[in-house]
């Protein structure tokens, strides 16, 4: 082999060894905050828009409520405080707290994107699927067994677009929905057991259907 190949098959040996990763690692535990935010403590906390923004000893006299809630936080400080500043980042801005996610092609999520939308132990997920323009769609979801669910789908100004409790057959799920208002779109999914989303499909449905 001469020098020039040599050269040629070590930088493409070298490119392979760089993964695909979409989500940058530093990220990963401030988003795993942010989706204990908006699955747990979405319940009471969504939509505060006070703009009065809690004092910074406050969240010493809030760990407590936060443990009540999320018991997983007990031992760990760095996310009673994150927990903390992402309410202050609503309070705020009346808005979710940012997710670095790309929304993949087709609007097709499949299993290992999805594990990043996820806290692994309750099965909620919050999943960001970006803007959606006015029009008729159908959210599928591909459970990994049947199991009731409730679903949300939000819009990043609080409008609920879906709101209920389904119970999936054939491990599938079809939610047809309309949208008027071009916005940025949130599903939240609650199972009442845990269960893992292998796929979550936006599709739109045609005019002629
Ligand atoms: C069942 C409803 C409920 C849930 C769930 C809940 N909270 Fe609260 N929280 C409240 C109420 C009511 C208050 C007192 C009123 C207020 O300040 O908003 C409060 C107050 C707080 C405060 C103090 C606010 C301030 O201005 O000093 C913080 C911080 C807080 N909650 C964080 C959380 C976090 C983080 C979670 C999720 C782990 C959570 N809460 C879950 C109902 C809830």
């Amino acid at each position: 082999m001469t020098q020039r190949y040599i050269t040629l098959f070590l930088w493409a040996f070298s490119l392979s060894l760089i993964p695909y990763d979409a989500f940058p690692a530093e990220d990963e535990p401030f988003r795993e905050s942010v989706i204990i935010f908006n699955t747990i403590c979405a319940k009471c906390h969504e939509a505060e828009c006070s703009g009065r923004l809690s004092f910074d000893d406050a969240y010493e006299a809030s760990a407590s409520h936060i443990i009540r809630h999320y018991g997983k936080a007990s031992e760990k400080k760095w996310l009673q405080k994150e927990l903390f500043s992402i309410l202050n980042h609503m309070k705020e801005n009346c808005a979710y707290y940012p997710m670095q996610v790309p929304v993949p092609p087709k609007r097709i999520w499949n299993s290992e994107i999805l594990e990043k939308m996820t806290i692994l132990m309750e099965r909620n997920y919050f999943i960001p699927i970006g803007p959606i323009t006015p029009g008729r769609y159908d959210l599928e979801l591909i459970l990994a067994k049947d199991e009731k669910v409730t679903v949300h789908l939000v819009s990043e100004s609080f409008e609920f677009v879906v709101e209920d409790c389904y119970q999936s057959s054939d491990q599938r799920l079809v939610i047809p929905f309309s949208i008027e208002e071009t916005e940025n779109y949130y599903v939240r999914v609650y199972p009442r057991k845990p269960v893992q989303i292998t796929r979550l499909v936006i599709s739109t449905i045609k005019k002629s259907e």
